[in-house]
């Protein structure tokens, strides 16, 4: 199947919400435990497009979304503004055909392209499938939460994993990253 990336709009705020629903009511990734309707979803991705963070989609040949991918700031404290997080969700029926690692590639060049210079991924349940796609894309452990996370009555780890963007920590970055406010 070939796999095409593209900036969202909020035409596809029904498919993403669907998606992101799945891995809320049956997946460890997440921490939500209630699934957010389109309208919060649609609200989420304003908030992030509109501070210039990427926001994609992956789509087949015919258009059919098959996942998405958006960084954001890791924690709100303007000195991390050179570190985005990233979350990627594929849909239930396309996982382990490449649309998770394919979506990650272009959301870490989208970032880099931004000026910023760290992505991490905050890895729920430690989930191997998350770890593998990380894994695979050059992302490196630094560290694990034990029992950060309590979901489906069970004590979940939080894996982080970690990247260099661009000339990650090798300079000092001559200009502030693009984005359009940091909170
Ligand atoms: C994690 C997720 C995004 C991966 O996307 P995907 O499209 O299934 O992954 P890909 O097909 O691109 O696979 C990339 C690599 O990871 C490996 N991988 C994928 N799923 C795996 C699994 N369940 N166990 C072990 N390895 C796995 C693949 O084998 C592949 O490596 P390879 O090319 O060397 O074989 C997807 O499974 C998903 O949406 N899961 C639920 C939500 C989630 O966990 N998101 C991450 C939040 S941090």
């Amino acid at each position: 199947m070939k796999i095409r990336i593209r900036d969202a709009s909020v035409a596809d705020m029904a498919i993403i919400t669907d998606i992101y629903r799945d891995s809320v009511e049956n997946g460890l990734s997440t921490y939500e435990l209630v699934a957010p309707s389109i309208d919060d979803m649609t609200s989420r991705f304003h908030g992030i497009a509109g501070q210039n963070y990427p926001y994609l989609v992956a789509e087949d040949e015919s258009g059919k979304v098959l996942g998405y991918a958006y960084a954001s700031p890791f924690r709100p404290r303007p000195a991390y503004r050179y570190m985005a997080e990233n979350s990627v969700y594929v849909a239930p029926d396309t996982r382990g055909i490449g649309v998770g690692g394919t979506l990650l590639d272009a959301l870490m060049s989208a970032t880099a392209d931004l000026g910023i210079r760290q992505m991490i991924a905050v890895i729920g349940g430690a989930s191997p499938a998350s770890i593998a796609v990380h894994e695979k894309a050059g992302f490196r452990h630094v560290g694990r939460m034990p029992a950060s996370g309590f979901k489906f009555g069970k004590w979940l780890d939080t894996v982080l994993m970690q990247i260099e963007l661009g000339e990650g920590a090798d300079t000092i970055p001559a200009a502030e990253p693009g984005l359009k406010t940091y909170p």
